[in-house]
C-alpha cells in the first residue's frame, strides 16, 4: 500500500457525480460507463467516491472498533493510504442488500462491471484471493480510474493486479 503524498492531500478538480465526488475525468468516465450499462438493462449505482482524510479516519476507526486492527487492515485504508482519497476510486452498488458484501459478485451490476470496466478506464483494483499482493480482501465493488488506454493495456496483459502489472511490491504500512 502506497501513501498519498502528503497523507492530507486532496484533488482540486472533484465533481458530483451520482451522489458521490470523483474527479472530474473519473466522473465522466464513470457517466459513460453507468449509461452503457443501463443500455444493456444494468443498473448501476455509485455508493463511495472520494473520501476525505478526516473521513478515512473515521471508516478506518469503526473497522478496527468492530473487527480490531488486524481484520480492519485486509478491509479498510488508513487514512492516507485510500484509493479513495484520489478522488479516482469509485465503489459501485446496486442499491440490493448485497451491496458492499461478498455476494455482490453475483449481482449483474458486477459481473458487467468486471467484463466492461476497462472500456472506460477502470479496473477492478482488489480481486479474489490476491490480498497478499493488493493489501486488501477481494471487494468486487471497488473499481479504480486509470484511463482507457491503461486500463485496456493491463485488462489485456492477463495480469492479476495493477501490482503485478505496475510491477509495484507489497509495502507495509509504516
Ligand atoms: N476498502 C478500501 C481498501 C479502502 O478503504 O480504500
Ligand atoms: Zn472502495
Amino acid at each position: 500500500m502506497h501513501p498519498l503524498s502528503p497523507k492530507t492531500y486532496a484533488p482540486v478538480d472533484l465533481v458530483p457525480f451520482g451522489g458521490v465526488y470523483l474527479r472530474q475525468k473519473a466522473a465522466q468516465a464513470a457517466e459513460e460507463m453507468f449509461a452503457a450499462a443501463s443500455v444493456e438493462g444494468v443498473g448501476i449505482t455509485a455508493l463511495s467516491g472520494y473520501r476525505s482524510y478526516e473521513t478515512q479516519v473515521g471508516t478506518y476507526n469503526s473497522w478496527v472498533a468492530t473487527y480490531g486492527q488486524e481484520q480492519a487492515d485486509v478491509a479498510s485504508a488508513r487514512p492516507g493510504y485510500s484509493e479513495h482519497q484520489t478522488g479516482l476510486a469509485l465503489d459501485i452498488g446496486t442499491g440490493g442488500a448485497c451491496d458492499v458484501q461478498v455476494c455482490f459478485k453475483d449481482t449483474d451490476a458486477a459481473r458487467w462491471s468486471a467484463a466492461h470496466a476497462h472500456e472506460y478506464g477502470f479496473v477492478l483494483r482488489y480481486p479474489w484471493w490476491q490480498h497478499e499482493t493488493t493489501g486488501y480482501w477481494y471487494e468486487s465493488w471497488h473499481f479504480r480510474y486509470v484511463g482507457r488506454a491503461e486500463a485496456a493495456a493491463f485488462h489485456s496483459s492477463g495480469a492479476p493486479t495493477l501490482e503485478d502489472f505496475w510491477g509495484f511490491a507489497l509495502s507495509s504500512s509504516e
